[in-house]
């Protein structure tokens, strides 16, 4: 029988309470990882993982939830940087305050969630971290310039961080998904949907266990060890 490798391996997983975020929470579970996950408002009862509030912007709460994991559950072996939201406008309507909260959440969360576990990572010569991009960061999205800015910056950091990492031992990717079943992309109204999905290969959105599924294939040290600053897509072929 072949392994994961990720069986009593701590990972962290920021907005991990719905979602993608839950989904990687659960299969991760399921793998016998031991799992925390960061959550804003409602954590997921259904999960045992080790739930901790923290909002991503907030670098003293990113520290501290390093330092709690680490006390908890032992030393991080893997990072998952999920955390995101939108705030969709056409590009003259995109206030400073939707320029900035999209931003600080999904480029400098990352930045909050990496920089207390990094430099341990280095020092115990292994990890391996996994940002959630978008398909809006690989080419654009009407509507979306706040977004795609701050998913293309995720994969800018990813890349660079796999390149200093290389001589530790800790690998850095990304995953570019699609459209995907969550709350994010229920708020788009049926009409848009409709024509989304006439323009997606597949014909339908992708689902969050298919997101999962990817990012655990990044996270795992026998699956993907000599795969680092890649970019999977995950997507139905819709960038393709
Ligand atoms: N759904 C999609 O189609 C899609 C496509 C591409 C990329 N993504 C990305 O996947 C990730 C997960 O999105 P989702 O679709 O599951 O959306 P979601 O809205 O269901 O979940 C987002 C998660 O991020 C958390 N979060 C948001 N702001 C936070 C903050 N400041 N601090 C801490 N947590 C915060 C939320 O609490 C929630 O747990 C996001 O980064 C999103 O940009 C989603």
């Amino acid at each position: 029988m072949k392994y994961l490798g990720l069986e009593g391996k701590v990972v962290l997983v920021t907005g991990g309470n719905r979602g993608i975020g839950a989904a990687i929470v659960s299969l991760l579970e399921e793998l016998g990882t031991q799992v925390a996950y960061t959550y804003r408002n409602d954590p997921n009862i259904e999960s045992g993982a080790l739930a901790i509030p923290a909002d991503v912007t907030d670098s003293a709460a990113m520290a501290a939830v390093a330092e709690t994991v680490e006390e908890k559950l032992g030393p991080i072996y893997g990072v998952v940087a999920n955390a995101g939201i939108t705030r969709d406008n056409f590009f003259p309507k995109i206030t400073i305050d939707d320029w900035d909260a999209v931003i600080e959440t999904n480029l400098k969360g990352i930045y909050n969630t990496l920089i207390p576990i990094i430099p341990k990572m280095y020092e115990r010569r292994e990890g391996s971290v996994v940002c959630v991009s978008s398909i809006s960061g690989e080419r654009g999205n009407i509507g979306q310039t706040n977004y795609a800015a701050s998913k293309a910056g995720a994969i800018g950091l990813t890349k660079s961080l796999a390149l200093e990492g290389a001589r530790y031992g800790v690998r850095a990717n990304a995953v570019a998904p699609g459209f995907i079943e969550t709350d994010m992309t229920r708020a788009i109204p049926d009409k848009v949907k409709e024509k989304i999905v006439a323009e997606i290969p597949f014909r339908r959105f992708g689902k969050p266990e298919e997101v999962a599924w990817a990012v655990v294939f990044l996270l795992s040290p026998v699956a993907s060890s000599y795969v680092t600053g890649t970019v999977l897509q995950v997507n139905g072929a819709h960038n393709t």
